[in-house]
């Protein structure tokens, strides 16, 4: 399993110590959820933010734009030594464009799609795509719990990856913890997304390496 901390639970105050602990532990990649007030009902960090931590990660970037015009951004999210960038497909009127310029901008592509947005909105774009994202809260705020409708939804996911031929990852994020940890493995989902799980935990490096192992 990938797991992908998102860090948007953790210690503002102490950024570099909570990244330092990322280095340590077996996570895969740093999720970063960047958001605007506008698509979602809150505000988290932005771009300076997420350069002053590519600098101290040594683990690839995941950029969970949950922001309106995401397109406007490409190339402030290269900057930042993205490596992937994850657009919403209700923020998206052109997403085919939209993919293809993350593509060029050297990133790969990701499309998250939010609790109420059905799969097979994805079906003329699937083979396009690096990562598909499910949310499993509504997004815009940590800590909320898991959506049980997600279980459906990645099976959808599955069947249409399968049957379309994509290599697209299936990334789950919202309300993970190592409870339904393990049958979202079973459901075919290969990258946990988790934050409360992790940052709220006595030993957040071991919740990721049991994530990690399943
Ligand atoms: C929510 C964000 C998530 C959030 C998850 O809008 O996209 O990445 O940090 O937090 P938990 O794991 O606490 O639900
Ligand atoms: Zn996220």
């Amino acid at each position: 399993m990938i797991v992908s901390p998102s860090l948007l639970s953790a210690d503002f105050g102490h950024l570099a110590d909570d990244i330092a602990m990322l280095n340590r532990s077996q996570a895969h990649w740093l999720h970063c959820d960047v958001m605007d007030g506008t698509f979602v009902p809150n505000i988290s960090f932005g771009f300076p933010v997420i350069k002053a931590m590519s600098k101290l990660t040594v683990k690839p970037l995941d950029v969970h734009l949950m922001i309106v015009q995401p397109e406007k951004y490409i190339n402030a999210v290269r900057d930042c030594g993205a490596t992937i960038m994850n657009v919403h497909q209700e923020a998206c009127i052109h997403l085919d464009r939209t993919i293809h310029a993350i593509h060029q901008a050297g990133m790969k592509a990701a499309v998250t799609l939010n609790p109420s947005t059905p799969v097979c909105t994805l079906q003329d774009i699937i083979t396009e795509l690096d990562m598909v994202l499910l949310m499993s809260v509504n997004p815009g705020f940590g800590g909320q719990s898991y959506i049980e409708n997600t279980y459906a939804k990645i099976a959808r996911l599955r069947a249409l990856i399968n049957e379309s031929g994509s290599k697209a990852l299936i990334q789950v994020d919202g309300g993970v913890n190592l409870q339904n940890a393990p049958k979202l493995a079973q459901a075919g989902v290969d990258v946990l997304v988790a934050g409360s799980a992790v940052f709220g935990a006595q030993n957040p490096e071991q919740v990721i390496a049991q994530m990690a192992a399943l």
